[in-house]
């Protein structure tokens, strides 16, 4: 039978890395749903449209990269690289990290600089190794200028509001939002499903995953020095 992750007998030497919140809770489950911004809450229009913006090439410089580019929804979320490749073959300094779950997540890129998805939407639009458009009023004039997005972005946020960075950045993130994997054999196995994980080797790799602490990595997204640490600063 699996020995119950007793973590704070085994972890107490790692206290002083951690944050006290991160150990009073024990493994949990994902919720079925990501959780909302109050001031953008996700509607089928939106979504719909922040998922053709997530697929759209065209708001990059050169029309050829769009998120899913580094961030392949269709697998991992991610582009398989050690770093990613932006406009021009520029190589990055950053891994990509996965967008899968990045709804709840209390912090956006790996040095935690954006608070939102929202707020971390715009920042690829105009990096200049990521998507490298010069201002973000290019890109929001580019959209403008394509035929089909004034009806959707009219359908989605209504008459008044129009084409922006802000509304462009609100559709995506609710597109994010919905990229969610709730129900894993994980989940069913911590909701109560003991038959979801096989004893033989996900219990144990869970087991191995509290053993050496591998949810550090979620305090170290507030700790200045573990920053650090984790990801050397881009160019
Ligand atoms: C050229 C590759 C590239 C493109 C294009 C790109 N990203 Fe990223 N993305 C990255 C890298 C690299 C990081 C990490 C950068 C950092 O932490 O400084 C990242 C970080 C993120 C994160 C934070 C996830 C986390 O775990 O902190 C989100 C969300 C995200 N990108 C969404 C997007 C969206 C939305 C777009 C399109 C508007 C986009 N990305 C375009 C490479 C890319």
């Amino acid at each position: 039978m699996l020995a119950p992750f007793s973590l704070s007998s085994r972890l107490a030497g790692l206290a002083l890395l951690i944050s006290p919140l991160a150990w009073s809770a024990d493994w949990q489950a994902l919720p079925s749903r990501a959780p909302e911004s109050a001031d953008n809450p996700s509607t089928p229009a939106k979504i719909e449209l922040g998922k053709m913006l997530f697929f759209d090439p065209r708001l990059s410089s050169t029309g050829t990269l769009s998120c899913f580019s580094c961030h392949n929804v269709m697998e991992g979320g991610d582009d398989h690289r050690p770093t990613s490749i932006g406009v021009h073959d520029q190589l990055g300094g950053r891994n990509s990290p996965t967008v899968w779950n990045s709804a709840f997540l209390s912090v956006q890129f790996w040095d935690g600089r954006a608070p939102t998805l929202e707020a971390q939407a715009k920042d690829p639009i105009v990096n200049p190794i990521e998507m490298g458009m010069s201002g973000i009023g290019l890109a929001v004039d580019r959209i403008k200028c394509l035929p089909g997005y004034p009806q959707l972005f009219e359908g989605a946020f209504g008459k008044k509001a129009g084409i922006s960075d802000e509304t462009i950045a609100m559709a995506i993130a609710v597109y994010e939002r919905t990229l969610i994997t709730p129900d894993s054999s994980y989940d069913l196995f911590v909701k109560g499903d003991k038959t979801a994980l096989t004893e033989q080797q996900q219990q144990r790799g869970m087991q191995a995953f509290s053993d050496v602490g591998a949810r550090l990595v979620i305090p170290a997204r507030t700790s200045a020095a573990q920053r650090a640490q984790l990801a050397p600063a881009s160019s």
